[in-house]
């Protein structure tokens, strides 16, 4: 498909590129999304479980609901689209994948510069003394408690009506204003802040390529429009590129 090979040149060209990443990248991993048809918003009401009121009216009730996704995060691989851009990171290509998922599947792919607009599931943090830890395993007591304090433990994820991380956030926006091209890859683009990220980049001249199956909020803005999953993608510029993934 010649709009492949026309990002692969833009890529190996470009000066700064970034990676703008949303769940579809890991829908190929078994982690489904939030919207479209069977997207979690689909079949769970994100007030009841991913709000800081829904936690303090039931934490055990949010606790379920996160201790599986922990287990669905723990039990995901890398795809193919997170190796393609810890190998486009590895050669120099991007700078940085900024991502508003929360399963750390860029990382465990092997991308070192990842921005986590969002948090990540796998961490959680103490309500009282803000300690942190990792989960190797899906938490069994729910909710769990502080090993240092005893407080009531928290998603380390950031929930409707929070603000996001202003460090990681400025950081963001500085990647994509000076950016001279950003992969949006698996994002409906419908929550902000992180869906202005894109457009930021834009208005700063960046060349938008947009990968998605589906029509979203930057089609129609993006320079290069791919209609394809995240693999698909991951295959078809791996090949132009003539790399590995
Ligand atoms: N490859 C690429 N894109 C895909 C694939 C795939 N295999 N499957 C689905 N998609 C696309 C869908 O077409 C959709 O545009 O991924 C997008 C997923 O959109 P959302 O479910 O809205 O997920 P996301 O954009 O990450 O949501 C943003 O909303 O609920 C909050 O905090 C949550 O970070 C999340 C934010």
């Amino acid at each position: 498909m010649e709009a492949v090979w026309e990002s692969a040149r833009i890529l190996a060209n470009s000066r700064l590129a970034v990676a703008f990443k949303g769940a579809g990248i890991s829908a190929e991993s078994g982690i489904p999304t939030f919207r479209g048809k069977d997207g979690l918003w689909s079949r769970f009401d994100p007030r009841d479980l991913a709000t800081p009121e829904a936690f303090n009216r039931d934490p055990r009730l949010v606790w379920e609901w996160y201790s599986w996704r922990i287990e669905r995060v723990l039990a995901a691989k890398p795809n193919k689209a997170h190796r393609l851009l810890a190998r486009l990171e590895d050669s120099g290509v991007l700078k940085a994948v900024i991502t508003q998922n929360v399963d750390g599947l860029h990382r465990r792919a092997g991308s070192r510069r990842v921005l986590e607009l969002h948090g990540n599931v796998l961490r959680a943090r103490c309500t009282r003394c803000g300690s942190k830890l990792e989960w190797r395993e899906k938490p069994s007591n729910l909710p769990p408690s502080c090993p240092r304090c005893g407080g009531v433990l928290r998603p380390d994820v950031v929930w409707f009506g929070e603000p996001l991380d202003t460090s990681i956030l400025e950081e963001a926006f500085g990647l994509a204003r000076r950016s001279d091209v950003m992969i949006i890859i698996g994002t409906s683009g419908a929550v902000d802040p992180a869906g202005l990220l894109p457009l930021a980049a834009k208005e700063s001249g960046a060349t938008l390529i947009n990968v998605n199956p589906e029509p979203n909020r930057y089609s129609g803005v993006a320079d290069i429009e791919l209609r394809m999953r995240a693999v698909e993608f991951a295959e078809r510029l791996s090949r132009a590129l003539g790399i590995d993934v």
